[in-house]
């Protein structure tokens, strides 16, 4: 077929003949095991001599589905549709790295994702060398951390929550160059905005719970690259592990994805409005938004980024008590954790999502006590800087 645009794929997908009934809509493949039409069946399907399913554990037509999905609007060649965004990154970077190993990350990612590379995997005698934002943009900085047994390296771009832009291709570079793979944390951006394997990088992982539902009503993960790698991550953790999604969940992110396009230009064009607003509030202290000239990375951003996304953070003069007010108070906002939802969401990093951090350590990567965090939805954007205004 023709090579159409991204915003057609996002809506069409392709087609793969999973099912034969012609659904306009594919099915919920609700089953734990599929029948063998003989034994003989049955062995080959175990062997891999022949193709097919056998178990949902091990995979699903439903999860085939958006696994097929993801990966085309990725660029990669396959991906794994995992129980949640933390389940994907563990697959991904366990079977990467195993005992006496390291790797490399960006200081500034989700919080979870800190605790699990700086709690779980010291657990695992496995070691995070994390490198601060301001060390993270020269190849010289990053390849003082490595040695023969760094097995990859890690980053978030737009990171969670100061929105630091990290420029993967200069890592992609430096991957390359010690032929170590680059795992790129997309969920900020999707893939409406963000190519990370077209500049470079070798593994994507998603939070899918964030934008690809959209509805803030499933949790789940995704892992895309090369077939070769995604059959190493299922053969030697996912399979045995099991954090595999479910056929249901899978059926409403394929729901959810149709309309990824339109959502992410609304989140983008709202999220700039209110950061052009909130950086010319006088009771405004900072504000980080990588589509602001003023922002670090904004012209990496440019280059790497089709918009820039609907997250941004903010500190308001007055600290924390300040910011508690704010919090505290506005009545279009919703006071929650996660992000990506077409409802506008406000935290506060410190005491919520990277409440994992040492203070000192969250501080200095600018995770302040008066960072507050905006997911901004797909409202009226004036709606959105009303209730805050009125919470000044
Ligand atoms: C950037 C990022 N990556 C990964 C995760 C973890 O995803 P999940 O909550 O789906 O396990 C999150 C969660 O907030 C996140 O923000």
């Amino acid at each position: 077929m023709k090579k159409v645009a991204k915003e057609t794929q996002i809506v069409h997908g392709i087609r793969t003949g999973v099912t034969n009934t012609l659904d306009l809509v594919a099915p919920i493949h609700m089953t734990t095991a599929f029948q063998f039409k003989n034994a003989d069946h049955g062995a080959g399907l175990f062997s891999g001599k022949d193709e097919g399913y056998i178990y949902s554990r091990l995979s699903n037509p439903t999860l085939s589905l958006l696994q097929e999905k993801m990966a085309v609007l990725e660029g990669g060649e396959d991906s794994i549709a995992t129980s949640s965004g933390m389940s994907a990154i563990a697959s991904a970077a366990l079977t990467l790295a195993k005992p006496g190993d390291n790797f490399i990350s960006c200081t500034t990612i989700y919080g979870g994702t800190f605790a699990l590379f700086t709690q779980r995997f010291k657990d695992l005698k496995i070691e995070a060398r994390l490198i601060p934002p301001s060390s993270c943009r020269t190849a010289k900085e990053i390849e003082k951390l490595l040695d023969k047994k760094t097995k990859f390296l890690y980053m978030e771009t737009p990171a969670n929550p100061t929105l630091d832009i990290i420029d993967i291709e200069m890592w992609a570079g430096v991957a390359k160059k010690h032929n170590i793979p680059l795992i790129v944390d997309n969920t900020f951006a999707t893939p409406y905005l963000q190519n990370p394997l077209h500049l470079g990088a070798d593994i994507i992982v998603h939070s899918a719970t964030k934008y690809i539902s959209g509805h803030a009503d499933i949790i789940g993960g995704i892992i895309v690259g090369t077939k070769k790698m995604m059959n190493q991550i299922k053969e030697e953790y996912v399979h045995d592990f099991g954090p595999t999604m479910s056929p249901f969940n899978a059926w409403l992110f394929l729901r959810g994805i149709k309309t990824l396009a339109v959502r992410m230009e609304r989140h983008s064009i709202n999220a700039l409005k209110i950061a052009k607003w909130l950086e010319a509030h006088p009771k405004v202290a900072k504000v980080y938004y990588p589509g602001l000239a003023s922002h670090e990375g904004h012209q990496i951003a440019q280059k790497q980024m089709k918009y820039f996304g609907g997250m941004l953070s903010f500190e308001v003069t007055g600290g924390i008590k300040a910011g508690k007010a704010v919090m505290d108070n506005v009545q279009i906002c919703t006071l929650a954790v996660s992000l990506g939802d077409c409802d506008t969401l406000i935290q506060h990093p410190a005491s919520m999502t990277h409440s994992t951090y040492p203070k000192e350590a969250r501080e200095n990567i600018g995770i302040t006590d008066g960072l507050i965090r905006l997911s901004v939805g797909i409202e009226s954007a004036d709606d959105i800087i009303a209730d805050l205004e009125n919470t000044f």
